[in-house]
């Protein structure tokens, strides 16, 4: 807009280069204050977290106009970078001229008041303007980055993997109808069950709940693969943890077992943490202070160790000689719920542990039979405050075991030809897992509640907008 147009971030970065020269600005108020003949108006333009001061005064012609000006309200400024008397700035900006491009008034529910996470999430559209979400969808946006970044860095192939699919990756029942048609006036065929040949897409669809069997046929091809997208479950889970709508990261390694795949994961999580703290260290300071006291100590301590590693079978045997109480009797053929998984996480180890070979029975079809024929190759990452993170597996290969275990799961083989085909035409072993997104944003940022990490959360009885 003109060749003086300066970011905040810019400023930041190198404020010796701007100093005492003319900036022009464009953003918006986070708080303003004045006395008769001097203003103060905190001003944040996007670019970067921090805040810069804009200095106005009475001569100033719009003056009057600007000295009550409301939170949101959107402003080119024109003035000289300074050196700041007061304590908390170095630099500030005495405006010159200020140009108010939109006003904001008190109906905008945003003000410097501190609203309560509850009643931000009625103003999904609105809450970015606040320090926490301006932070924390920052740090989404440098962790995904991060991602593609450390898979192109170990040549990964990035898969687009469908978001409308005919199959259940998981087998769970968890899935979304995605329809054409009319619900009140349902086409019947002859035998009066509904006629889903009148789909637009020729038969019944859904929302995928993972990526992972499109996948794992393209690990086939191109040996390390992942793919990064939206993920859909409709299960009626009311947790600080579940979503209907979340993204998942999902990479698939040829010529790999179980073992193969906790290192990837290991390196994986370590990078991202490493990351953001090197990327967003005025977010991370913020979380630190103000969300999780410690973070930032905690996520460098897991950058120094080892994640912990032990089999399900003995993770139940220290489940039960704990001396706490559990609301859930622990059960080697019920698997783990979330307080098992945070004692373990939090109490046992103090850190991420691998849990690895569950019971067959209460995990996915996919997953590959061991040989003592009762666990799968199936590992979770659990970590403190969270539970799991992170869902894998090797695959399992052989056909013939592959598809009774489809059977076994009540599923029918037949829908799964495709993913057969895999089997028949040179199998090979392979792994795999699958990192919840949100999940990972949570446990980076400190963030207790998934709904505070997706821009427009979707969870049971809650879509808005
Ligand atoms: O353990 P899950 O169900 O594993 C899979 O979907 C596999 N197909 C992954 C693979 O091997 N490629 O889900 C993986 C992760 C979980 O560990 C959790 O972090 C996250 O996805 N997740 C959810 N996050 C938010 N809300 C939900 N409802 C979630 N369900 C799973
Ligand atoms: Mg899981």
């Amino acid at each position: 807009m003109s060749k003086n147009n300066v970011l905040v971030k810019q400023i930041w970065e190198n404020p010796k280069k701007f100093l005492d020269k003319e900036v022009r600005l464009s953003g918006w108020v986070r708080t303003s204050r004045s006395s008769k003949t001097f203003a103060f108006i905190e001003f944040n333009d996007g670019s970067c977290y921090k805040n810069i001061q804009i200095v106005l005064t009475d001569k100033l012609p719009n003056f009057s106009e600007l000295e009550n000006i409301y939170t949101g309200s959107s402003l080119i400024v024109e003035g000289k970078l300074v050196k700041s008397e007061g304590e908390k700035q170095a630099f500030e900006v005495q405006a010159k001229s200020i140009e108010i491009v939109g006003v904001s008034d008190l109906s905008n529910p945003i003000q410097t008041k501190r609203h309560s996470f509850e009643f931000l999430r009625t103003v999904p559209h609105l809450r970015p303007r606040t320090n926490t979400f301006m932070a924390t969808f920052r740090a989404r946006s440098i962790v995904a980055q991060a991602i593609h970044r450390f898979f192109e860095n170990k040549g990964f192939t990035y898969i687009h993997t469908p978001i409308i699919t005919s199959n259940d990756a998981e087998g769970a029942g968890e899935m979304f109808r995605v329809t054409t048609l009319d619900l009140n006036k349902l086409p019947k065929t002859a035998e009066g069950k509904i006629n889903y040949s009148e789909e637009l897409l020729g038969k019944e669809a859904y929302l995928t709940v993972s990526g992972q069997l499109a996948v794992e046929s393209m690990c086939f091809a191109y040996r390390n693969v992942y793919t990064f997208g939206p993920t859909f479950r409709a299960e009626n889970s009311n947790t600080a943890r579940h979503a209907n709508e979340f993204w998942m990261i999902e990479p698939e390694i040829a010529f790999a077992d179980l073992f193969d795949d906790m290192d990837l994961a290991e390196e994986f999580v370590k990078y991202l943490i490493k990351d953001l703290l090197e990327k967003a260290p005025d977010e991370m300071k913020f979380f630190n202070e103000f969300i999780e006291p410690g973070l930032i100590e905690k996520l460098e301590n897991i950058l120094k160790d080892d994640f912990a590693r032990i089999t399900y079978t003995e993770a139940i045997e220290i489940l039960k000689k704990a001396k706490v109480k559990f609301e859930y009797p622990v059960k080697w053929e019920d698997g783990l719920q979330s307080e098992h998984e945070r004692y373990l996480a939090e109490t046992v180890y103090k850190k991420p542990v691998f849990v690895y070979n569950y019971p067959k029975e209460i995990k996915a079809f996919y997953m590959r039979l061991n040989d003592d024929g009762k666990t799968v190759a199936a590992t979770d990452l659990l970590v403190p405050g969270i539970g799991e993170i992170i869902g894998g597996s090797q695959r399992e290969e052989r056909l013939d075991i592959l598809t009774q275990k489809l059977k076994d799961h009540g599923l029918n083989p037949d829908d799964y030809s495709w993913y057969l085909d895999s089997r028949k035409f040179g199998t090979f072993p392979h792994t795999g897992f699958g990192l919840g997104f949100e999940r990972a944003i949570m446990y980076f940022t400190g963030m207790k509640n998934v709904r505070d990490v997706i821009t427009y959360p979707r969870t049971p009885n809650n879509i808005i907008f």
